[in-house]
């Protein structure tokens, strides 16, 4: 196959992402894990061309920043590499949710792209490698080529990739307060965190625990305690955030706000835990039977989704 269009769908981390141990490979300092969603996804077709002598790379009908260019052919050199290719390619994306606004577009990006990509390179990779692969575009998109709950492994490259795992039933409201491009990229940001943050040692330590609490939470079907890990460490990762030298805050007053709602609707009864990526959005997991409820109290803070599980990237006919 030369040419080949696969969907990614992004996903919202429970137990964060931040920092690199590796920042060539895109190692993690520590493993996390988060929830594939069913909305927003990215739909990219690679179309090999043998005569291009450099890649091209169309995003939402547009032509591409060079900056983005330049990522997505850094990407394909890797599989080129695996492949033994040394053919150029068109690539076509379509995403539909804001680019660049903590929606992790990166992840549904890179995990459709590695998918296509392999396909059309004449790779066969199983999920495991695919996961691998789309690590290297970015680390979020490890866990895009997962459906639903997914742990992202740390360690070295081979066993650095994502898997399934069980755990309870739940939805998202995501509360989309800004889609203005972040001002600071998450991959600067990390670094900065790990450079400049007093807290980065502590917070290292503290995802790795926070991490397998949440794993004997899913595995237990404990939603409560899954939402309170979830909460806790969102919060944590940004004081680490903000603590930087000079500061990097990604949460608006709104962003605070609809955390402060979530907590009052927990006081009655309404059972809901917040978190946010790099962006002032806010991501909120609830369970099912009171999903539309947290959908209808969250309205005003700005557009409000409701989402639920999804499927990890697969390949798709071209124009479906
Ligand atoms: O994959 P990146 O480089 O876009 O990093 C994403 C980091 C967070 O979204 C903030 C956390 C996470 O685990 O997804």
């Amino acid at each position: 196959m030369t040419t080949a269009t696969a969907r990614a769908f992004p996903n919202i981390a429970l137990v964060k992402y931040w920092g690199k141990q590796d920042e060539d490979l895109i190692l993690p300092v520590a493993g996390s894990l988060s929830l594939t969603l069913d909305a927003f996804p990215t739909t990219t077709t690679v179309a090999l061309d043998a005569g291009a002598r450099s890649d091209a790379f169309a995003l939402n009908g547009a032509e591409a920043s060079s900056d983005a260019t330049r990522r997505v052919t850094r990407f394909l050199d890797r599989v080129r590499e695996l492949a033994g290719s040394e053919a150029r390619a068109v690539v076509t994306s379509t995403n539909e949710a804001p680019t660049g606004a903590g929606l992790a577009s990166s992840a549904s990006g890179f995990a459709a792209l590695a998918t296509a990509a392999a396909a059309a390179y004449g790779l066969d990779l199983d999920r495991r490698d695919l996961s691998r692969l789309a690590r290297r575009g970015s680390g979020s998109a490890s866990r895009s080529l997962v459906d639903g709950l997914a742990v992202w492994h740390a360690g070295d490259d081979a066993h650095s990739y994502a898997e399934g795992v069980s755990g309870p039933d739940m939805r998202m409201v995501i509360v989309t307060v800004d889609t203005a491009q972040k001002a600071v990229s998450s991959r600067a940001a990390m670094r900065r965190s790990a450079l400049t943050s007093p807290f980065f040692p502590a917070w290292i330590s503290s995802t790795e625990e926070s991490l397998a609490a949440m794993l004997e939470a899913c595995a237990a079907d404990d939603f409560t305690r899954v939402g309170r890990i979830t909460e806790t460490h969102a919060l944590r990762m940004h004081a680490v955030i903000q603590s930087c030298d000079p500061p990097i805050r990604y949460l608006a007053p709104t962003s605070v706000a609809v955390f402060d709602a979530v907590a009052a609707l927990r006081d009655q009864g309404l059972e809901a835990y917040a978190t946010a990526d790099a962006g002032p959005n806010v991501a909120v997991i609830v369970r099912p039977d009171q999903a539309e409820d947290l959908r209808d109290a969250l309205q005003g803070f700005g557009s409000v989704r409701l989402v639920g599980a999804g499927a990890g990237a697969q390949l798709v006919a071209p124009d479906s």
